[in-house]
C-alpha cells in the first residue's frame, strides 16, 4: 500500500488536514510553500498556514462538520499575500482513517487563471454578441460553428439555427466559387484582404456586404475561419444617390458651360466653333502630356469659355475686317480679365477662371494681361495658349483668310520654348505627325 502521508505530502494542490475542533493537523508541501512563508521550521510554517486559512475556512468547515455530507466542493476567493485576490476551488472531505485519525481534509485548487480566462471569454462574447457586424465561425468543411446575434438578424435566422448550417446557404447563386476559394485560401494559411460582395437573406433577398475573413488557429494550425460581414445596403443606397446627384450636377455644369460658350459664339459668328475646337485640342494635348483627370477637365471647360470676355468687346471690333487700331487692340486685350470676372464666382472644382485669365500669357513674359513668366503660368493655361494659336491660325478670321495647319505648326515651332511652352509644342507636333490633328479640305479635323 502507498503510505497515506507520502501521497498527501506530494499532492500538487495545497492540502490540509484539520483535526476535530478545526485544529490544523497537517499541511502538505504545496500548502506550506503557498501559505507558510519562509519561516525556519515546520511548526512555524504550519502556524502561518493556520493563521492564513483558519478564519477563511472556519464557517465552511463548521457547516460541513454539522452536515451529513461526505464531501463538499465550492469556489471561494482568498485575499493573496500581495493583496491581489486568488480564487480557489475548495474540496472538503471527511477523513476517518486508522492511521490519520478523524478530521476534515481540505484540498485547494487555484482556479484564478482559469476564472480570469473564462471572464475574458465572457467579456469577448458580450462584445461579439453586441456587435452590429455579423460574426460567424466556419469549419473548413463549410459548416457554421457559431454565430452572433447580428448574424441571425442580418441573415434572417435564429443564431442557434445558423449553427450547423452550410455557409453556402448564405451565399447567392453564382458565388459558391468565391466561398470555396475563401475556405481554400484561409485553410492553406494564406490571407484574404477585406472585400465587398453579396450575401443572401433567408427570404432569398440578396444584399451587399463588406467581409473580412481570418484564420482561427488551434495548435498553430488553421481549424476554422472567422467571418465578419457588415451589411452595407444603407451605404450603397447613399452612394448610389450621391452618384445620381453628381451626374445631375455634372450635367448641369456641362449645360451651363455650353450655354455660356454659345452666348459668345452666337454673337461672334467669325469665331463660332473656335472655343469648342480649342477645348477639344486642349484635351488631346493634356492627354498626350499625361495630365491628370482634374487638369484635363480644367482645360476642357476653360477651353469652352476662354474667350468669354469678348462679350464685352463691341461687335464692330470683333468683326472688323482689318488690323485693329492700338485703342481697339487694348479693348480686345481686356477679354481675359473680363472672362475671369464673369467666371470668378462660379465654384468650379478646378482653376478654370485662372486658366481663362492666363490663356494669353506667354512663357517669356511677352503676354497679357499680367506679363507672367514661365512657371508662374498655370500648366493648363500653357496648353490653352498652344491650342488657341493652332486653331486661330488654321481658321479664317475677318481680317485674313485661314493660314492653314502647316503654317500654324511652323509658327508654333518658332515660338516653342520662347513664347510657348516647349513641351506642349512638342505634344502638338506629335499629334499632327500621328494625324490625330489634321487638315481636311482646309478645315482643322480631330480624329478623337
Ligand atoms: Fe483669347
Amino acid at each position: 500500500m502507498i503510505p497515506y502521508r507520502r501521497v498527501f505530502r506530494h499532492l500538487p494542490q495545497p492540502a490540509l488536514v484539520l483535526a476535530p475542533g478545526e485544529k490544523l493537523a497537517d499541511a502538505n508541501e504545496a500548502a506550506l510553500g503557498l501559505f507558510g512563508g519562509c519561516a525556519a521550521n515546520r511548526r512555524e510554517r504550519l502556524d502561518r498556514v493556520s493563521a492564513a486559512l483558519g478564519p477563511w475556512l472556519h464557517a465552511d468547515v463548521e457547516g460541513f462538520c454539522l452536515s451529513n455530507e461526505e464531501t463538499r466542493t465550492y469556489e471561494k476567493e482568498h485575499q493573496g499575500f500581495n493583496q491581489s485576490p486568488r480564487y480557489y476551488r475548495v474540496r472538503l472531505a471527511r477523513l476517518e482513517s486508522d492511521c490519520a485519525g478523524r478530521g476534515v481534509i481540505v484540498i485547494l485548487t487555484d482556479i484564478t487563471e482559469r476564472r480570469r480566462a473564462l471572464e475574458e471569454i465572457a467579456r469577448l462574447a458580450v462584445i461579439v454578441d453586441s456587435s452590429d457586424d455579423a460574426i460567424i465561425s466556419i469549419g473548413l468543411d463549410g459548416r457554421i460553428l457559431s454565430a452572433n446575434r447580428s448574424a441571425g438578424r442580418n441573415y434572417g435566422y435564429e443564431p442557434d439555427a445558423l449553427r450547423g448550417m452550410s455557409v453556402f446557404a448564405l451565399v447567392p447563386e453564382g458565388l459558391d466559387g468565391e466561398m470555396r476559394y475563401i475556405i481554400e485560401e484561409i485553410g492553406a494559411g494564406r490571407s484574404v484582404a477585406r472585400y465587398e460582395t453579396l450575401r443572401r437573406h433567408s427570404s432569398g433577398a440578396v444584399f451587399p456586404v463588406s467581409v473580412t475573413y481570418s484564420p482561427i488557429l488551434r495548435d498553430e494550425r488553421v481549424w476554422a475561419i472567422s467571418a465578419i460581414s457588415r451589411d452595407i445596403s444603407a451605404r450603397k443606397r447613399v452612394e448610389s444617390k450621391l452618384q445620381r446627384t453628381n451626374e445631375t450636377l455634372n450635367h448641369l455644369l456641362d449645360e451651363t458651360v455650353k450655354a455660356l460658350s454659345a452666348t459668345l459664339e452666337k454673337r461672334d459668328l467669325y469665331t463660332s466653333g473656335h472655343q469648342q475646337m480649342v477645348s477639344r485640342l486642349s484635351c488631346l494635348l493634356a492627354g498626350r502630356l499625361g495630365m491628370d483627370g482634374a487638369q484635363v477637365e480644367t482645360v476642357r471647360i476653360a477651353g469652352l469659355l476662354h474667350d468669354m470676355g469678348k462679350v464685352c468687346v463691341p461687335m464692330a471690333i470683333l468683326s472688323k475686317p482689318a488690323r485693329l487700331s492700338p485703342g481697339e487692340l487694348a479693348l480686345m486685350r481686356q477679354h481675359p480679365e473680363t472672362g475671369f470676372e464673369i467666371l470668378r464666382n462660379i465654384p468650379f472644382p478646378w482653376p478654370v477662371g485662372l486658366a481663362v485669365l492666363q490663356h494669353h500669357e506667354r512663357m517669356d513674359g511677352s503676354g497679357y494681361p499680367r506679363g507672367l513668366v514661365g512657371d508662374a503660368i498655370l500648366p493648363e493655361a500653357r496648353v490653352l495658349a498652344v491650342a488657341d494659336v493652332l486653331e486661330a491660325m488654321s481658321s479664317h478670321r475677318p481680317y485674313r483668310p485661314a493660314l492653314g495647319l502647316a503654317c500654324a505648326m511652323e509658327e508654333i515651332g518658332h515660338q516653342a520654348g520662347a513664347c510657348l511652352d516647349g513641351e506642349v509644342c512638342r505634344a502638338a507636333r506629335a499629334l499632327v505627325e500621328e494625324r490625330v490633328v489634321s487638315e481636311v479640305r482646309g478645315e482643322l479635323t480631330l480624329c478623337q
